[in-house]
């Protein structure tokens, strides 16, 4: 994420005018929040002018009874500005609080539709931060910050009229130290924003360390290295509180020479002002005036040291909600479809001469070509990190291939609508996601009926787990899939592959973490079900691998050696190689491992 650089913080603002985009469809709200903004000022104008009343009128005409009504009418008054402030408070809280909804529900919206790449990217705990306290960030800078500094300018305007008006000589005193407090304020600006950048960066470094460390706390202690972890915590606590400390420093000493100006200006007015109240030729009255007036706008000046922080906050959360919202979406098809759509035979995968690479010319797929017919099973085998997977990522178009095309059904996965190309096939991967909810929900995703994930968990052989677990069906699965072993999530895994009923089954490495026998057990029931399904599976062991139609080697991003086992064992290359090392591996072992298993 791009750096805070707070100097163009005052500059271009393009992020608030965008924010109110959000606030469209609440302007009667906006404008009757408006309304009682007007009215609070202009009570909070009256108040002090009533004083003014009581002394220079009231207590000049020693009528004690005048006084006591004039009393009255300034606590009517006062009660009245708190009233309308709350009922202000109150709607701009509402307002900014369905606003910000709304800005929340079109950034999950937007997440859900982006290319796969952006989750790559961004991991899950930094779009959170965007969804929740990001958003929250921007909330809190509107309502509470950016409309109440608006209502502040306009008080200020009003008081500065009124005091003019009352007498240009004394406004003049009182307005007069007005550019020592904008030099005062930019200086704070200029040294302060840095600092609170610098406090944000180190709160998220010291966040992110204690994420990714509580996770990993039972290997740290398994490892006996959380001595280790906690010194580095310790310093990264150390750093974020020097920095909150340098920050701080400049808060203070902003608010603190704000006070002291304010001193200054106060007595200034009094040494004026009281000079001229003696020769009279200024009213007691007015000068009280002046002084609340005065204390008044130095109000928003000292909150301005904490509103700087809210704003800045604001402008990094939003720079990086739109940066978030920007990412241009998935486009649902690539090609126009051929005119007259030229489906070939359901259930057939082909690469023609695709070269694929995620950057540049780091070409990870070089020319791979290869037919899967309708029905039948192949297996992906070869060294890691050669480009098995990237296979099946340009099948389910989380990429595109830059050469060749990659055709599923006899068509062009370009011209394909995203969603019904991924509703052909079943996909299980090695590391399985389980979802808060229940075993229901987990195997069908929020679609069809119970039935659906039964007959799903019986076809691979697992309706036993559903039988075994407390409430069937209806056990909650907790978050990470507490309660289920590896190779149960495995099983839940194939059961939400299967309730789809895809015409293709993807595998990747979906059984290398299972325990032999239950791989032993999953790929008997997969077995059943590939017979009536294409299949494209991607194993290491080589039990997996010896039921497939086919093999591909894949070494390099190139397909090396295809052809059947028999056929691959004969030609005596790679695959031969790979079998006769696993077989002496695994030699004295195979009745060991079943037994086990
Ligand atoms: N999202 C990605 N961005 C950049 N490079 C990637 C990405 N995924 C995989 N790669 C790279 O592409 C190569 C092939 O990866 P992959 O297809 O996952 O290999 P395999 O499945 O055969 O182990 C590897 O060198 C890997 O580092
Ligand atoms: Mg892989």
């Amino acid at each position: 994420m791009e750096p805070d650089s707070p100097d163009e913080s005052f500059e271009k603002r393009p992020w608030i005018g965008r924010t109110l985009r959000y606030f469209r469809p609440f302007i009667p709200h906006v404008v009757l929040a408006g309304v009682l903004l007007a009215a609070s000022s202009t009570l909070a104008l009256v108040g002090p002018l009533v004083l003014q009343h009581a002394i220079d009128v009231d207590v000049a005409a020693r009528d004690v009874n005048a006084l006591a009504h004039t009393a009255e009418f300034y606590v009517v008054v006062l009660v009245l500005l708190v009233l309308v402030t709350l009922a202000q408070r109150a709607l701009l809280n509402k307002v900014g609080f369905a606003a910000m909804a709304n800005l929340r529900s079109s950034l999950l919206e937007s997440i859900v539709h982006k290319p796969v790449t952006t989750f790559d990217e961004q991991p899950a705990g930094k779009l959170m931060t965007r969804v929740m306290s990001d958003v929250d960030a921007l909330r809190q800078f509107m309502t509470e910050t950016f409309l109440v500094l608006v209502g502040d300018v306009i008080l200020f305007f009003a008081m500065a009229a009124v005091m003019i008006r009352m007498d240009l000589q004394l406004a003049l005193v009182a307005l007069g130290l007005l550019p020592l407090l904008g030099i005062g304020f930019t200086i704070f600006q200029r040294t302060a924003g840095p600092r609170f950048a610098k406090t944000r960066a180190k709160n998220a470094e010291l966040v992110g360390f204690l994420a990714e460390h509580l996770r990993a706390m039972p290997v740290l202690q398994a490892l006996d290295r959380t001595a280790w972890a906690r010194e580095r915590c310790r310093r990264l606590g150390q750093e974020r509180y020097d920095s909150d400390r340098a920050a701080e420093r400049v808060v203070i000493s902003y608010f603190n020479s704000i006070t002291l100006t304010e001193a200054v200006g106060t007595a200034l007015i009094l040494v004026v002002g009281g000079a001229r109240c003696a020769h009279g030729t200024l009213t007691v009255g007015t000068l009280v005036l002046f002084f609340e007036y005065v204390r008044r706008y130095y109000e928003p000046v000292h909150r301005l040291s904490d509103q700087l922080n809210v704003l800045e906050k604001a402008r990094a959360a939003a720079v990086r909600i739109y940066a978030l919202l920007d990412v241009a979406p998935e486009p649902d098809v690539l090609l126009p479809a051929a005119a007259e759509p030229a489906r070939g035979p359901l259930g057939e995968i082909r690469f023609e001469d695709v070269s694929f690479a995620y950057r540049g010319e780091d070409w990870v797929l070089r020319g791979v070509s290869f037919t899967v017919p309708p029905g039948a099973r192949y297996a992906l085998v070869g060294p890691t990190g050669h480009g098995k997977s990237t296979i099946l990522s340009l099948l389910l178009r989380f990429h595109v291939a830059q050469k060749g095309r990659v055709l599923v059904d006899g068509e062009d996965v370009r011209t394909i609508p995203l969603e019904n190309l991924r509703s052909r096939f079943g996909l299980v991967l090695q590391d399985v996601r389980l979802f808060p909810g229940s075993l229901k929900e987990n195997v069908l995703l929020g679609e069809g009926l119970d039935e659906r994930a039964l007959k799903a968990l019986e076809t691979i052989g697992a309706l036993d787990l559903a039988l075994r677990l407390p409430d069937g069906l209806a056990t909650q699965l907790g978050d990470g899939g507490d309660g289920l072993s590896f190779g149960e999530r495995q099983l839940v895994a194939c059961a939400r592959a299967l309730a789809r009923e895809p015409r293709i089954l993807l595998l990747d490495e979906a059984t290398s973490s299972v325990d032999p026998a239950t791989e032993a057990r999953l790929h008997a029931a997969l077995e059943e079900v590939m017979r009536t399904r294409t299949s494209l599976t991607i194993a290491h062991r080589l039990a997996t691998v010896r039921s497939a139609d086919r093999i591909l080697y894949v070494e390099r991003g190139e397909i090396r050696e295809e052809g059947s086992r028999l056929e691959l064992l004969a030609l005596d290359g790679r695959y031969a190689a790979l079998e006769r090392l696993q077989t002496f591996e695994h030699a004295p072992l195979p009745e060991a491992s079943v037994v086990h298993g």
